[in-house]
């Protein structure tokens, strides 16, 4: 057995092979870089290193020789239209090394409304289907990472966490959660023509953050909705699906998803207490 994963040098990529060394041995894993030079702490490990960059196709059919499984991690790319070209290289490669299982990082909850990143998933999911190849997608949540936008340190200092007026649910999930879910689909049998929802079960609000937030300042941390606020994140938000939530994450990793309070302290750079 051999799990080829791309974008091996990525934060999710490498969570995911830390995850995987904890169920199989190095020699059953391949990490696909673009970068070798900066992946020789796999090779130390064990794990072979292959060269593959989505933009040039010729370099992906050699690095996914004998996959039993290949996770392909969606393209960084800021330009939706190149990344579906680059995913499109990918997809044509795994059919041509006859890949027997094809697994890609999808988002969660596209089929709801006209969100944002939901042609290039959809896109993606549908020409994997055209392969016929035995696929899973995993449609990952947003991260919770995006509360590093939020002002956090400046919500401990002052005690007060502003955002822009709105019934704002989450669904968020972090890295490490969602490469635990992946590590397991990736060393279990049965999840052949499976999608997955890896969002958080239960939806969080941004009452539950300031209470974590005061929880850790050790002093109240109010909520204040202020309509002047002009942050980016909260166009972003609107375009996607935050809300809508499932099991499958927790179901995956056979426990509870890393808590609101955890989730966010890599974000918090001031001393709060
Ligand atoms: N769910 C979310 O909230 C969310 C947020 C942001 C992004 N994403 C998506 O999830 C993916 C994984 O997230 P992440 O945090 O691991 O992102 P990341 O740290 O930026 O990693 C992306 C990986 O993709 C690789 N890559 C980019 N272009 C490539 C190309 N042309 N050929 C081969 N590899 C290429 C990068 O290679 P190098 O190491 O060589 O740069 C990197 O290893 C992202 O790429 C993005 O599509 C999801």
């Amino acid at each position: 057995m051999s799990i080829v994963i791309t974008g091996a040098n990525g934060q999710l990529g490498s969570l995911i092979i830390e995850q995987l060394l904890q169920k199989v041995s190095a020699d059953q894993i391949v990490a696909c870089v673009r970068h070798p030079e900066k992946a020789i702490a796999y090779q130390k490990q064990g794990i072979e290193v292959r060269y593959c960059d989505y933009d040039q196709p010729e370099s992906l059919e050699q690095a996914f020789t004998g996959a039993s499984k290949l996770l392909l991690i969606s393209s960084s790319n800021p330009d939706d239209t190149i990344r579906l070209r680059q995913h499109a290289h990918v997809i044509e490669a795994a059919k041509q090394s006859k890949v027997e299982h094809l697994l890609y990082t999808s988002f969660a909850f596209l089929g709801v409304g006209s969100i944002a990143p939901s042609h290039l998933h959809l896109a993606t999911e549908h020409a994997i289907l055209t392969t016929g190849i035995p696929h899973t997608f995993l449609r990952n949540a947003l991260y919770t990472d995006f509360v590093g936008v939020l002002g956090l340190d400046t919500a401990l200092t002052s005690g007060e966490l502003s955002i822009y007026p709105g019934d704002w649910q989450f669904n968020t999930v972090t890295r490490s959660d969602l490469a635990k879910g992946t590590a397991a689909v990736l060393t279990e049998s049965g999840h052949e023509h499976q999608s997955y929802e890896l969002t958080a079960p239960r939806p969080w609000t941004f009452h539950d953050l300031v209470i974590v937030l005061s929880e850790l300042a050790g002093k109240p941390v109010s909520l204040r909705q202020d309509p002047q606020i002009h942050n980016w994140i909260y166009g972003f938000l609107r375009k996607i699906d935050t809300s809508s939530t499932s099991a499958d994450l927790e179901k995956l990793i056979g426990g509870p998803v890393t808590s609101l309070k955890e989730s966010i302290q890599p974000f918090i750079t001031v001393q709060y207490q």
